[in-house]
């Protein structure tokens, strides 16, 4: 099973793309999927004038996102809260596609912020989202509060304690995520 990791924060010093590199890092390092990141801050998209499909002259890199989303089997939203909820980044780079590349794929949720919180708002509204794009939401987000103390830039761990807590998210995603390929195989396979 291949895993889109889309980073959502776009902001110069952010903070929360540590945990999309902890998240892709893990899934990797554990050999039983592939995951890779989809960093928005590198797509830059400009604000939606008109969505992919309908589009007469799509920003550069929007087909390879797009094609990305399409190749992968699940995703993984990771986004910072801000004002209470997620990135425009993240609701812009979606509403671009519109032909059903979320629909029927799991979607992780990972909320960050840099206080005690974890991102709460943001996880909610992100699971809004998940459904409004026919995805299949994670009951169990991973909720990350004081962000830079339990990951490093590189999205290393420096918070022991903490390792619990992306295990316990990785679990229930991963099952959810294998449930809905494995029947979408049997589908296929008549
Ligand atoms: C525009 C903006 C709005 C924010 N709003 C919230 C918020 O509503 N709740 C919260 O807990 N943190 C909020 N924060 C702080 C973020 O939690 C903090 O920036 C954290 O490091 C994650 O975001 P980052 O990936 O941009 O670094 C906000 C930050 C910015 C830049």
């Amino acid at each position: 099973m291949h895993i889109s990791v889309l980073s959502a924060s776009t902001r110069i010093n952010r903070a929360s793309h540590r945990v999309a590199l902890a998240l892709e890092q893990y899934i990797n390092g554990q050999g039983i999927h592939t995951a890779k990141i989809l960093d928005l801050a590198e797509y830059r998209f400009p604000v939606l004038e008109e969505i992919l499909h309908r589009h007469p002259n799509p920003p550069d890199g929007l087909e390879a996102f797009a094609a990305e989303i399409r190749g992968s089997d699940a995703c993984i939203f990771v986004s910072p809260e801000y004002n209470g909820s997620y990135t425009s980044a993240l609701k812009n780079a979606i509403d671009y596609l519109k032909e059903g590349e979320f629909a029927q794929k799991a979607i992780g949720i990972a909320g960050v912020s840099a206080g005690m919180m974890g991102g709460m708002r943001a996880g909610l509204a992100m699971q809004q989202l998940a459904l409004a794009i026919s995805g299949f939401p994670a009951p169990q987000m991973l909720l990350v509060g004081q962000v830079t103390q339990r990951f490093d830039e590189v999205g290393n761990l420096t918070d022991p304690s903490f390792e619990k807590n992306i295990q316990a998210f990785l679990k229930q995603f991963t099952w959810l995520a294998e449930a809905v390929a494995d029947k979408k195989m049997a589908l296929v396979a008549g």
